[in-house]
Parts: structure tokens; C-alpha cells; sequence
């Protein structure tokens, strides 16, 4: 089963992938965000996709998503771990760790959200009680456990438009709807995945507290420069959990 990792804000590319070859795809929704990077992690084989491009130029609101997954998808990958950088809104959360969201609050519009939208195509709608797989949740949270990784195995991922950060409250609402990290990211990239029946789950790196919780504006410079101890933690994580799928 092939597995495809696709990086985030901060995890641009993955040193430890012993690189085989590019392939650059066309997909009938589009092209994707970059070329797709195939090699060797743990001796496996994976595919390596940078969601924002190269030079980190796409915003997420204008991420082309459908032709990101659709391109994996082609190319026979089964299973997808995906890398979100996220503002932590739980105050329990430590402001730099790991989440491994088990649900997902969609605040975000206008994106295209997916395949079943054709003309002439069947109407079609899919289950998405559950949105990530639990099976490679679960197997991402127990090799964190057995490596002495700390994270947090659940949570609800806020998916908004950006790419402005959000109001303090709209923060306080997306909380009382029961959100514990926001992001950019999360969505439609979970439901496309489950769409073309892909396995799913997401390492969302927490890089600052949500709008309004820390007394402090929201800095870019600040979330760079935090979420690079949650990458470096999430490649080890990533390097770990490759061999046991
Ligand atoms: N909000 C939205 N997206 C984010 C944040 C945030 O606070 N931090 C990192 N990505």
C-alpha cells in the first residue's frame, strides 16, 4: 500500500526521503501544487507532495485540493498522512506539540470541495461521521507512545478560509462549537480523501495560541520559528510510523 505525505507550512520538504524521481502531473480538475516527489523513507516507499508549492507561494484558500489528491490517487496511493499547522485554541494545549485530530469543524468557503459535482454525474453523498481513518490515527498514536512522543490523540480541527488569521471571536465560537485547533488546511483536503477512498489522517503541529488567547498578535515570523521544534518531531514521528504501516 503507498503512502503519500503531504507537507505543510513548515515541512517543505523531508530530509530523511532518499529521493528516486519527480513526476510533475496533470489531473483533469487541474494541476497539483507541485511535482510529486517519490522515494524511499525507512525503507518504504512514499510520496512526497508540498501542499503550498514551491517557494511555499499557494495559499491555503488557493491550495487546488482536488487536483492534489486526485494526482496521489493516480499515481496508486492508498493512504495519506497529511502535516497541518494549526493555532492551538484549548488552552491546555501546549503552544508548540502534535495533535492528531479524530473530527473537524468546516468553516471555510468558495473552495472546491468535491469530485461529485459534475453536470451529468450521479448525485452522490458520502458518510464523513468519521472523517480520518481511524486505524492510521490509532497506529500514528501508539508509535508516538512507544517512541516517548508526546502528543495529544485527539481533537477537533477547525478548517477556516484564511489566509487572514481569525477574531478572537470568532475563536470563542469556534470553542464553544467545540474546536480545539484551527487551521487552514484541513478542508475540503479530508473530504476529497474520503471521496476517493483514500486512508487519511492528520499531524496537526501546533504553532501558537488562536486569536485572542495569548494576549499577542499573531505573527508569521513567531509560527515559523515554532513550528520548526514540531516538525523536527513530526519527521521523527513521520520516520517511525513509515515501517509499521
Ligand atoms: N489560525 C489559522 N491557521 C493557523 C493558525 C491559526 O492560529 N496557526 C497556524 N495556522
Amino acid at each position: 500500500m503507498l503512502t503519500a505525505i503531504i507537507g505543510g507550512s513548515g515541512l517543505e520538504e523531508l530530509e530523511s526521503l532518499v529521493i528516486t524521481h519527480r513526476e510533475v502531473m496533470r489531473t483533469e480538475y487541474g494541476e497539483p501544487s507541485g511535482a510529486l516527489t517519490f522515494g524511499k523513507m525507512s525503507g518504504m516507499d512514499v510520496v512526497f507532495l508540498n501542499r503550498h508549492g514551491p517557494g511555499h507561494t499557494i495559499p491555503p484558500h488557493r491550495v487546488n485540493y482536488r487536483a492534489n489528491l486526485f494526482a496521489l490517487k493516480q499515481t496508486g496511493v492508498e493512504r495519506v498522512i497529511a502535516i497541518n499547522a494549526v493555532g492551538g485554541i484549548d488552552n491546555d494545549l501546549e503552544s508548540v506539540g502534535l495533535v492528531i485530530p479524530d473530527q473537524i469543524l468546516d468553516y471555510t468557503y468558495t473552495r472546491k470541495h468535491t469530485f461529485y459535482d459534475s453536470d451529468h454525474g450521479p448525485v452522490k453523498h458520502v458518510d464523513f461521521s468519521y472523517p480520518y481513518t481511524e486505524a492510521l490515527r490509532q497506529k500514528i498514536i501508539s508509535t508516538a507512545a512507544q517512541n516517548d512522543i508526546s502528543l495529544t490523540p485527539s481533537g477537533t480541527d477547525a478548517a477556516t478560509q484564511g489566509p487572514r488569521f481569525e477574531t478572537a471571536a470568532e475563536i470563542n465560537r469556534m470553542e464553544r462549537d467545540g474546536a480545539t485547533v484551527v487551521g487552514m488546511t484541513g478542508m475540503p483536503e479530508a473530504i476529497l480523501a474520503r471521496e476517493l477512498e483514500l486512508d487519511y489522517a492528520v499531524i496537526a503541529v501546533v504553532s501558537n495560541a488562536a486569536a485572542g488567547r495569548s494576549g499577542t498578535e499573531i505573527s508569521v515570523d513567531e509560527i515559523m520559528k515554532n513550528l520548526k521544534m514540531g516538525m523536527d518531531q513530526t519527521r521523527i514521528l513521520l520516520e517511525l510510523v513509515i515501517p509499521q504501516l
